[in-house]
């Protein structure tokens, strides 16, 4: 007798081959419509499924795990950071969490080095000037001057698989590496970064063009670049975030782009989500995006590849 297939629910609209895959797989239900769940139907969702599929639009903590039936065995999710997912109370709860890796990690580091180069170089600015209805009255030598980052120096902070590959990248750019992370690097990949490593987070700010945040949100990364930390940084310097909005205390961030103490900023994560401060959006000298740092039709298939894989494989 076949074996029941697992119940997987699907909480966001992911690509479609990926969701046919699952339909063949398991006895999956999958939310065409993709609105996001309400915590009640997420709860609804954990009470049914063997296996529930969320992305970081669902806030799995430890109120909607606590209401998890029994069955609950897997919460497979569509996304590298986990930070969505209260991952002790799952586990004390008997529940496996998995996510979705590397498949991510040339795509996400493309789009820092887009940030990188679109910030210094005022990117934006210019093209928003050619779409304007005052338009553009032509070249003037002085005008619309960026900074070069060719020669710069760039700090990551979290030499993980996406500090690393922004490090390949941006050494192709003439950029010098250096980093900090809780641990140092294998020195082969120092050696082959040419990564000057810093031990102290503090030094490494204050002597940086260009600050890259690579790290995960954990309660330990919650606001490491507090207000203190971001006045350590030289007023030329840019930040680039695509990690966690909550790592930078955003209201200090503005503030200080505001005041032109740090000259730029390009973000793709926000601390509260897709509610943005209001006056990130009146500067000028910022290029936010809405969290498409991994949006690629490759990567998201490969995503949806590697929550097949995991469910598969669990
Ligand atoms: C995802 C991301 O698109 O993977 C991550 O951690 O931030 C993005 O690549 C998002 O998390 C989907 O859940």
């Amino acid at each position: 007798m076949p074996s029941k297939k697992p119940q997987v629910i699907v909480t966001r609209k992911l690509p479609d081959a990926a969701e046919t895959r699952m339909r063949e797989l398991f006895d999956t239900t999958l939310n065409l419509e993709d609105t996001p769940f309400t915590q009640e139907q997420l709860a609804e969702a954990m009470q049914t499924a063997d296996v529930l599929v969320p992305t970081i639009s669902d806030t799995i903590d430890e109120d909607v795990i606590s209401q998890a039936g029994d069955q609950l065995k897997l919460i497979a999710n569509f996304g590298n950071g986990t930070d969505n997912i209260d991952i002790q109370a799952a586990t004390e709860k008997g529940i496996t969490v998995t996510n979705t890796p590397k498949v991510l990690t040339e795509d996400t580091a493309d789009m820092i080095m887009a940030m990188m180069l679109a910030v210094p170089r005022r990117l934006v600015e210019g093209a928003q000037v050619m779409m304007s209805d005052d338009g553009w009255e032509g070249w003037a030598p002085s005008w619309m001057l960026g900074r070069r980052i060719y020669g710069k120096r760039l700090g990551i902070i979290g030499m993980g698989r996406i500090g690393s590959a922004v490090a390949k990248r941006a050494r192709a750019f003439g950029l010098a590496i250096h980093y900090h992370n809780p641990k140092r690097a294998h020195p082969d990949l120092e050696a082959e970064l040419e990564a000057t490593y810093w031990d102290s987070l503090d030094q490494m700010l204050a002597r940086m063009d260009i600050i890259s945040i690579n790290c995960p949100h954990t309660p330990a990364t919650f606001h490491l670049m507090n207000a203190r930390r971001l006045k350590l940084m030289k007023p030329n310097a840019v930040i680039v975030n695509t990690s966690r909005g909550e790592v930078i205390d955003e209201n200090a961030l503005t503030r200080m782009l505001r005041a032109g103490e740090i000259s730029g900023a390009g973000l793709d994560v926000f601390e509260h989500g897709h509610q943005i401060n209001p006056r990130l959006r009146q500067l000028n000298n910022v290029v936010l995006l809405p969290h498409m740092g991994s949006a690629t039709i490759e990567g998201r298939l490969e995503m949806g590849e590697k929550v097949l894989l995991n469910v598969k494989t669990f």
